[in-house]
């Protein structure tokens, strides 16, 4: 698997190059192109492999991957400004409030959120304009007010909440922090293909809770050097997780069901889906 995320991740540097070279030079584009290098890229990933199963080029579903990626970018960004998690490292580099400053970073961090749309709309992306709304529409609405964006608020409100946030809260919470994008991704081949996504929604639900538990299990018996953020973060700030309210070995085990759900979605799809599968095994494996 990191053979083929690392292909990912090269085809999709190539693409935000390719673009930004219509771009004026100014700090806030160097700080959106550093803020959009490193990392798994499996956002995009999701995307590609979701397009491959509806026989979309490369060429087609690599504008949808840097959107997804761009969006992304734009959320760890902001996530990692004083007023929320305030960390220094992400990607084994400093953050952009630590390397250029906080205005830089809420700036960077905008210009990339509407740069994830420019990219949806660019004429340049050839697809049916019926497909292409659906798939700016629906980004809206995975990443604003009732997606990732609440999400993050109710994330950042259990840190101070009185009572502890039960199970159905922290799987709320994690879906729309974490999930939408995630089912975004891995659906939106369907839509530029105009097919039903029922089924890649139903992996991706699973994909993407699995994703944050994982997540969290990472910022507690996670190699630094690997992970590339600070680590031991999420219990001295009071987040609510799934390994602080189930424990570390629920957590895991939780986990591990997840993947198996993920996997009889593909059912459907057969074969081709082997490459889908074989994400859902590694997002539970990986230890960065
Ligand atoms: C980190 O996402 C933020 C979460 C939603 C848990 P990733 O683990 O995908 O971060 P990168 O893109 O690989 O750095
Ligand atoms: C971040 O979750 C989710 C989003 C950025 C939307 P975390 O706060 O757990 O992510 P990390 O651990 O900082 O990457
Ligand atoms: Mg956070
Ligand atoms: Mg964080
Ligand atoms: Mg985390």
């Amino acid at each position: 698997m990191d053979k083929e995320l690392k292909t990912n991740s090269s085809v999709i540097d190539e693409h935000f190059k390719f673009v930004f070279q219509s771009f004026d030079s100014s700090f806030v584009n160097d700080a959106m192109q550093y803020a959009l290098l490193g990392g798994k890229k499996l956002r995009g990933y999701l995307v590609n492999q979701s397009s491959k199963l509806f026989d979309i080029d490369l060429s087609k579903s690599i504008w949808a991957a840097c959107s997804i990626e761009a969006l992304h970018a734009y959320s760890l960004v902001h996530d990692d400004l004083p007023a929320m998690d305030d960390d220094d490292l992400r990607r084994g580099k400093p953050t952009i409030h630590k390397k250029w400053d906080e205005a830089t970073a809420i700036l960077a961090g905008d210009a990339l959120q509407t740069f994830s749309f420019q990219l949806l709309s660019d004429p340049r992306f050839r697809i049916r304009d019926e497909y292409r709304q659906k798939l700016i529409y629906q980004l809206s609405l995975a990443s604003g007010a009732d997606g990732m964006v609440l999400g993050q608020a109710l994330d950042i409100l259990a840190e101070t909440a009185d009572t502890a946030l039960n199970l159905d809260d922290i799987i709320r919470m994690q879906r729309m922090k974490t999930g939408a994008l995630i089912e975004w991704s891995a659906c939106s081949g369907a839509v530029m293909n105009g097919e039903n996504p029922s089924a890649l929604l139903e992996y991706s639900k699973s994909v993407g809770l699995a994703f944050q538990i994982i997540d969290d299990i990472l910022d507690v018996e996670g190699d630094p050097l690997k992970v590339g953020k600070r680590l031991n973060k999420d219990n001295s700030a009071g987040k609510a997780t799934f390994v602080s309210l189930l424990g570390m070995d629920t957590a895991k085990k939780h986990s591990s069901l997840l993947i198996d759900k993920a996997n009889e979605a593909l059912v459907p799809y057969g074969g081709k889906a082997k490459n889908l599968r074989q994400l859902a095994s590694f997002v539970i494996s990986r230890n960065k």
